[in-house]
């Protein structure tokens, strides 16, 4: 196993940001390389990556839900997480995994936090969510607004999220941006607006200079 691969046995790393950040992408190529490296890597999403998960997935989704109010839909996520952290989460960095999500908490507070939750409040309700099975890192992959939602619109059809007005998006963003300010030392802000190999280098570097103490 190299250096890197013994660093983040173990941890637990998620990537968030706006839509059309790329941190699918940018998830998959990071899980390759890792796992190139000798890490065993599980890579989870956030919402949905269990069964249960997935069936709240669809309906957290689904366009005909447009009058679903931003209680119900920070309970579900939550409800959602609960269930992967406790049956992937937690017996995977127990067995000494790297667990690699694509969002978590940071994007309740920041979706949800845009649509007028409290954000002291989705901080309650996902410590009763997940318990102590929080990330050691989360790196934000941060885009303008404008472009991001361009970029998501081209992969396909905007989902019930991805329909919400541009104001919106931006105040997302802005809630992104304002988590990694106050928590540095468990949050990272990468630009998203290079090319895929920029990006994921950046990532790979953050990772290999990231004091993990
Ligand atoms: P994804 O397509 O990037 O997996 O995310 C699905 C949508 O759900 C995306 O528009 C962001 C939104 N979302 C929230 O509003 N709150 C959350 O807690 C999470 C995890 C996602």
């Amino acid at each position: 196993m190299s250096n890197l691969a013994d660093t983040l046995a173990g941890k637990f790393i998620v990537i968030d940001g706006p839509d059309g950040a790329g941190k699918t992408t940018q998830a998959k190529l990071l899980a390759e390389f890792l796992t190139n490296s000798g890490l065993d890597v599980q890579r989870i999403r956030d919402p949905g990556g269990t069964a249960i998960g997935d069936e709240i997935r669809t309906i957290l989704l689904d366009n005909r839900h447009h009058r679903m109010n931003v209680q119900c839909e920070l309970m579900l996520y939550m409800a959602s997480r609960a269930q992967l952290a406790q049956e992937i989460i937690a017996p995977a960095l127990a067995a000494g995994k790297c667990v690699l999500g694509d969002r978590y908490i940071s994007s309740t507070i920041a979706y949800q936090g845009a649509g007028g939750a409290d954000v002291e409040a989705i901080t309650q309700a996902a410590r009763i969510a997940v318990g102590t099975v929080m990330p050691d890192l989360t790196v934000i992959l941060d885009i303008d607004s404008e472009i991001g939602l361009a970029r998501a619109a081209r992969e396909g059809q905007a989902d019930r999220i991805e329909s919400k007005q541009i104001e919106y998006h931006r105040k997302v963003r802005e809630l992104f941006l304002c988590q990694a300010q106050s928590d540095p030392h468990h949050f990272a802000v990468i630009p998203a607006d290079g090319s895929i190999d920029q990006i994921q280098l950046q990532l790979r570097d953050t990772l290999q200079t990231w004091n993990w103490t």
